[in-house]
């Protein structure tokens, strides 16, 4: 059976480590609605960060200044949502009917959908505050060479957009290590940029050929947490999280622990570009890629709160496809795809 959207009355403190443990436990709400897809006129395009006009950045700014001014304990407020990414990984939720088993969004074929999902509520709470429902999030574009360090908007520290809690050696311009496993492996710039189109390929072509090996392994009502993760979960996606955590924190805060990443403006974008590859797999030239056809994925489900403060509840058959959320992404190369190692 699907592994059914948890119960919010029943959310308990998350866990970071054995001796620390925070709460991030959402409002609850007496009434749960369906999800429907949006009607829209126009997709949205989603652009890449480091490729952003200043009308957009504008915009953007304007838009997360107005979340990050939320009162806090509203579900659409910047502390809210980053609280959205701790309580689903961070152990807060039982699975429904099993008190004994944790929730947990990663290391499973529900990655990309949660991420999926949570992406989308947080770009249509970002829109309506602006009033703008074509607006769409930047992607962090670190496939591409251009893209690889972290994009300059956010490193501005008087943009909303900033976090302090990230590794001062690997500001920009320094290229993102794709593979980063906690040490510098001291390459230049141009070896590094070498090493992650080579990654790109392996992970997007070589080791995804279906959707076990792309998406992760199946995860069902009553089965223990973490039962295995997809390519692009493993790499680039982790390595590149503890790549931008503070190692001066205790523990790689903000993007290098799962109840912290969320606090850092940049985990969106990050996030954007892990989206974008779901949808890039499933277009490669030449390749068939398709997503699980399993009921229990596809009927496995997730709540949010909306731009609106209802409480949705989704279901993965309805996030295959970017365009019936609305949404697409900027057309730009794919310079790994030339880069078979
Ligand atoms: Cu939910 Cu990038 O982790």
């Amino acid at each position: 059976a699907p592994i059914e959207a948890p119960d919010l009355t029943l959310c308990g403190e998350a866990t970071v480590t054995d001796t620390y443990h925070v709460y991030c436990c959402p409002p609850t709400s007496e009434k749960i609605i369906d999800f429907t897809p949006p009607s829209f006129k126009k997709l949205r395009f989603r652009p890449a960060a480091h490729l952003v006009t200043d009308d957009y950045l504008v915009k953007f700014k304007t838009a997360l200044q107005k979340m990050k001014d939320l009162p806090d304990d509203d579900p659409r407020s910047f502390k809210s949502q980053a609280e959205v990414h701790c309580a689903y990984c961070n152990g807060a939720y039982d699975q429904v009917g099993f008190p004994d088993q944790n929730l947990q969004v990663h290391f499973s074929w529900l990655f990309q959908p949660f991420h999926r999902f949570y992406l989308y509520f947080y770009e249509r709470i970002l829109g309506t505050l602006i009033d703008d429902p074509e607006f769409a999030i930047p992607f962090w574009n670190w496939d591409t060479p251009d893209g690889m360090p972290i994009p300059a908007i956010y490193n501005d520290p008087s943009s909303p957009l900033y976090d302090s809690k990230r590794n001062v050696a690997h500001l920009p311009p320094v290229p993102a290590d794709l593979d980063f496993n906690g040490t510098d492996r001291g390459l230049t710039a141009e070896e590094q940029i070498q090493s992650n189109l080579k990654s790109m390929y392996r992970q997007m072509v070589s080791n995804s050929k279906t959707a076990s090996l792309f998406h992760g392994e199946a995860y069902r009502a009553g089965d223990a947490p973490s039962p295995g993760m997809g390519s692009i979960e493993n790499i680039p996606h982790t390595p590149i999280h503890r790549w931008v955590g503070d190692p001066r924190e205790d523990n790689g805060e903000d993007m290098g622990n799962f109840y912290s990443a969320g606090r850092d403006p940049l985990f969106y974008a990050h996030h954007g570009n892990v989206d974008r590859m779901w949808a890039l797999w499933k277009q490669l030239p030449g390749k068939k890629r398709t997503d699980f056809t399993d009921t229990d994925w596809l009927d496995s489900s997730f709540v949010f709160y909306d731009e609106n403060k209802n409480l949705i509840r989704c279901k993965v058959r309805d996030c295959l496809e970017t365009k019936t959320l609305g949404y697409a992404y900027q057309p730009v190369d794919i310079p790994w795809l030339k880069s078979k190692p």
